[in-house]
């Protein structure tokens, strides 16, 4: 099973919210890319972050595309679709912010994330390395702890794949311990001083 919790890396990609804000402003389609979603704690962490900024209202025009290259060993996409977790992954999630966007599914161990969050999320199987765009319209692509598991070239080929699936000023997002190839790094402006924000040129 894929290491992943709710709230990872939490300040920069509340950062990341903070900065995409600004960027929906006037447009209706807000697609993100969360690649590497694993079993969707990113997802919907990226999701609550989003609401709690824009409010409810403002998420209708925002679509999440959860996509990963596990489908088979365990079943990511159910997972991330219906929301679904046991109490002892949710321990991470702020209270007040797990008792709005949380109730408790059919049985007590288990709470379900709230249908609006739920709408917002598109599952897809999909491997990153066949270097095909998914779209070309995304305002933000999230790809934090899979870069690590390619190899140099690899890790160039995908961020240029993103590059070319952001529009003009989209955001890319990556883990702290990752950073941008300097044979790429024209592609990119680093936004903040600390995280690996960046926005495409
Ligand atoms: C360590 S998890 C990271 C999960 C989440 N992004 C986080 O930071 O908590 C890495 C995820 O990358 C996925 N992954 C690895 N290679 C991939 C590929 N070629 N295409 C798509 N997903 C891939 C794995 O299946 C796994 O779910």
């Amino acid at each position: 099973m894929a290491f992943t919790f709710f709230f990872r890396d939490e300040q920069i990609l509340a950062l990341a919210a903070d900065n995409l804000v600004p960027f929906t402003i006037g447009r209706s389609n807000i697609r993100i890319l969360n690649a590497g979603c694993a079993m969707g704690m990113e997802t919907y962490t990226f999701a609550i972050l989003l609401a709690e900024k824009m409010g409810k209202f403002a998420l209708r025009n925002v679509k999440i595309h959860a996509i990963d290259i596990d489908n088979e060993n365990v079943d990511f996409g159910k997972t991330v679709r219906e929301g679904i977790y046991h109490k002892d992954h949710l321990q991470r999630i702020p209270p007040q912010l797990f008792n709005k966007y949380f109730s408790p599914a059919d049985n007590n161990d288990h709470f379900i994330v709230s249908q609006d969050l739920r709408n917002l999320i598109e599952f897809e199987q999909y491997d990153l390395l066949t270097l095909k765009p998914l779209r070309h319209d995304y305002s933000l692509v999230i790809c934090k702890n899979v870069l690590l598991h390619f190899n140099y070239q690899q890790r160039i080929d995908v961020i240029t794949m993103y590059h070319n699936m952001l529009l003009t000023g989209g955001l890319l997002v990556m883990e702290n311990t990752q950073s941008m190839p300097e044979e790429i790094s024209h592609l990119f402006k680093r936004i903040v001083d600390y995280g690996q924000l960046y926005e495409k040129i």
